[in-house]
């Protein structure tokens, strides 16, 4: 969460009564019960409902007056369920009059990490409130003036990024509930004046665009996952294991493959017997309880192992506190059953650090790449073809377009307590001022995720005839998460905590600007912020390739 974020509470009132829609997390809640006239409250819709909210909800709740007649909570079946209290449960369709012409529809859009999820029209307004939907982690403004949470003004070109990177994270592992969910939202698009999402910014200006785009990208996930898909299947009783199955998702997708992912403690066995036979490789999580993993994650391993071809890679990944049994059990029995993994185990001592969760990525993307490698081995021993990439790398234009060369750099970044580096070949100036540049990064490269908008790296311009040892450092096989520096010599910026290399002719702190998606690459925008020259003689490295299929 490069740029912070937000959870939203939204008070609709009618002429007879007023609805509250969301609360926000545990450690706002009694900020917030003290901002808003909690007795004035006569239903609180909750469009999602996750265990840090329930504090909020029993917040509001006594800070109401003695005197206040009782609250009416409206939510989805297994919000109610969460809350073991007697509620108001919401099905689609339902409406709630607040008096007057103003009356609140509701539409239940459950996606798997999602189930509760209640999306609310108000249809005096035009503002359809989409819960986790259509959410960016981003702090808007807050200077009191009524447009400050909107994305007026800035729209899409000031958060479409957010907004992509958050649906990437969350809701791109599970493409096809998501595209359910966008249906059955359907009828609004048209009647509305903003998306009001639990987290960032109010949508008014950019709605129709977001809407378009959130379409485009759910049906991009769809079609990979026709080619290519990846089974994330894990079970999590306090979220730990849950985040890494988030961070291997995430990883899996920016490789240019599916995920499905399935929380086995909601899922029967016919479903994951379903899944394991419609996907190409699968990993599987599980916390570690009273010494073993949970009874789902061993009946969903019961399924695997029965069921799972072993030609695909496999994956094993779980939180712990003490004794971590559960991982070695779930490994052990995988290897017992004759399957191979793309990825060392991973575990990890209660909740992820930002370390731990880079780790998690990496192995994502190795776990896709491994099905990509195995399927295109397959295709080509039945077809014996020659591919599309191939034919483009024999012809005039792939030479043609190897002409074009680069200055050779090392990118570094740092997320927190993780650091990352790649050599870059593909970087221009773009700008005199702001003096800008452009650096073309890959998808599924794990030092992408350091690259967000908002975000600080280090372009460390390396010196012709003395470039070999941080290419050759740089350019060497890297275990998920390990040291991408080794022997390089590098000291770390005070400035942003991003690592120089002190063989470079220069360096430039650089902060991302904006970030354009082309084809298999993203092409980040950068203002730098600083720059330092390191050797005073000498001439930048070029990269002279003879054809445009690689570096
Ligand atoms: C009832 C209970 C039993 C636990 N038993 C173990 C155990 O035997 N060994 C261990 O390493 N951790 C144990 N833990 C710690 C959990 O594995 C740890 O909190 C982990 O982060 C939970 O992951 P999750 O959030 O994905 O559920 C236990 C926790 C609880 C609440």
């Amino acid at each position: 969460m490069q740029r912070g974020s937000t959870d939203n509470s939204y008070i609709v009132k009618g002429a007879d009564k007023t609805a509250l829609l969301d609360l926000p997390d545990k450690s706002f809640a009694s900020v917030f019960a003290g901002a808003i006239d909690c007795g004035a409250v006569d239903y609180i819709v909750l469009g999602h409902l996750s265990p840090k909210r329930v504090d909020a909800l029993a917040t509001v709740l006594d800070a109401r007056p003695a005197d206040a007649p009782a609250v009416e909570v409206w939510c989805s079946n297994p919000a109610a369920q969460g809350l073991r209290a007697r509620l108001r449960t919401i099905k689609t369709g339902e409406e709630l009059p607040l008096g007057g012409a103003r009356r609140l529809k509701f539409t239940t859009a459950p996606t798997p990490r999602w189930p509760d999820t209640v999306a609310t029209f108000d249809p005096q307004s035009g503002i359809l409130f989409t819960s986790k939907l259509f959410s960016a982690h981003v702090a808007t403004k807050t200077t009191g003036a009524d447009e400050d949470a909107t994305d007026v003004g800035l729209g899409f070109d000031e958060f479409g990024g957010d907004w992509r990177y958050f649906f990437d994270c969350m809701l791109a592992p599970m493409a096809r509930p998501a595209a359910r969910a966008l249906t059955t939202l359907a009828p609004y698009p048209a009647k509305m004046s903003a998306i009001a999402p639990l987290h960032g910014p109010v949508v008014r200006s950019a709605r129709n665009e977001l809407v378009r785009e959130y379409r485009e990208w759910v049906a991009a996930q769809v079609k990979s996952a026709d080619d290519f898909s990846v089974a994330v299947i894990y079970a999590s009783a306090y979220g730990n294991t849950s985040a890494m199955a988030q961070a291997i998702a995430r990883g899996i997708t920016k490789a240019g493959v599916a995920v499905e992912m399935l929380n086995c403690e909601l899922s029967t066995n016919e479903e994951i017997e379903a899944l394991i036979k419609k996907t190409d490789g699968f990993c599987i999580g599980a916390p570690t309880l009273g010494g073993h993993m949970p009874t789902p994650v061993s009946n969903a391993l019961g399924v695997i192992v029965k069921e799972s071809t072993r030609e695909f890679p496999a994956g094993v990944f779980g939180s712990f506190g003490w004794s971590g049994e559960a991982v070695d059990l779930m490994e052990a029995r995988l290897k017992d059953g004759g399957f191979d993994f793309a990825f060392s185990p991973i575990r990890c001592k209660f909740k992820p650090t930002q370390e731990t969760l880079q780790i998690c990525e990496e192995s994502g993307t190795d776990l896709a790449q491994s099905v990509k490698k195995i399927r295109r081995k397959k295709q080509s021993d039945k077809t014996k073809q020659v591919s599309a990439g191939s034919s483009f790398g024999q012809s005039d234009t792939a030479a043609a377009v190897g002409r074009i060369v680069g200055s050779l750099c090392a990118v570094t970044a740092k997320k927190d307590d993780a650091q990352s580096a790649m050599l870059a070949s593909w970087v221009s100036q773009a700008s005199f001022n702001p003096p800008a540049l452009t650096v073309a990064v890959a998808k599924e490269r794990a030092v992408e995720s350091f690259l967000l908008k908002g975000s600080n790296f280090n372009l460390n311009v390396l010196q012709a005839g003395n470039e070999k040892d941080t290419m050759k450092a740089l350019l060497k096989p890297f275990q998920p998460g390990e040291n991408r520096f080794g022997d390089m010599e590098v000291e770390i910026s005070e400035r942003n905590g991003c690592a120089i290399v002190t063989e470079a002719l220069s360096y430039l702190e650089c902060e991302v600007t904006e970030r354009m998606e082309c084809g298999d690459h993203w092409v980040v925008l950068a203002t730098v912020r600083e720059g330092k020259l390191l050797k005073e003689e000498g001439l930048t490295a070029i990269h002279h390739r003879k054809t445009g299929t690689s570096y």
